[in-house]
């Protein structure tokens, strides 16, 4: 069977760079995995208030940390935001580590891509994201590493992956992901 994997975008913008790198990977995908998206700008921000004890937590929180719960493992593809993690997907991956004890993440493999129009790929938010991996206890996978920069001339008008070192460098990452969600499941 294959291995459901959620696709997480770190950016809401309808026109976004990182969204189409996600169509890419989605099209790229070899069947042994079926890539989801799964989308992040309804959940409400995370607050301790809203749940814990007799309180009925927020549904768009419920509805997340059910989705995410059936996968074998997440990619995300985030812009930076002033040399970090979009609050959207700090949000998101906030909301995903609660209630304490039960987050939906832990044990997922996980990969990250950022994408920039700018020269150094989102660097900061790629590694300020792994961060919060190593406490979710998500192995990350290290390498092939996916900064891309440019992305502002990766894609044709219609919104196609133009750029064939890019298409390359996105189907090394999913055939090694493949590997890495293979070697983490059921252990
Ligand atoms: C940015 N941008 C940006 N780019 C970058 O390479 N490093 C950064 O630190 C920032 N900081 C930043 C902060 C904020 C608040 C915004 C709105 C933007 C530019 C960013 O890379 C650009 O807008 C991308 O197009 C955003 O990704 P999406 O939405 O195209 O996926």
């Amino acid at each position: 069977d294959p291995h459901p994997i959620a696709v997480i975008v770190g950016s809401l913008r309808k026109g976004s760079y990182n969204r189409l790198v996600a169509q890419a990977l989605i099209q790229l995908a070899q069947p042994a995995l079926q890539l989801r998206l799964l989308e992040i700008g309804k959940l409400p921000l995370y607050n301790q208030d809203l749940e814990g004890g007799d309180l009925t937590p927020p549904q768009p929180w419920t509805d997340f940390r059910e989705a995410l719960r059936p996968m074998h493992g997440v990619i995300f593809v985030t812009p930076e935001y002033n040399r970090g993690v979009p609050a959207a997907l700090k949000n998101a991956i906030d909301v995903g580590s609660r209630p304490y004890g039960a987050a939906a993440w832990t044990g997922k493999p996980a990969a990250i891509i950022s994408a920039s129009p700018g020269a150094m790929g989102g660097f900061g938010a790629n590694h300020q994201l792994r961060q919060s991996l190593v406490f979710l206890d998500m192995p990350p996978l290290q390498q092939p590493e996916c900064y891309l920069s440019h992305i502002d001339k990766a894609f044709g008008p219609d919104g196609q992956l133009g750029d064939e070192r890019l298409r390359g460098l996105l189907q090394k990452l999913l055939r090694t992901f493949e590997h890495w969600v293979e070697c983490h499941h059921g252990h």
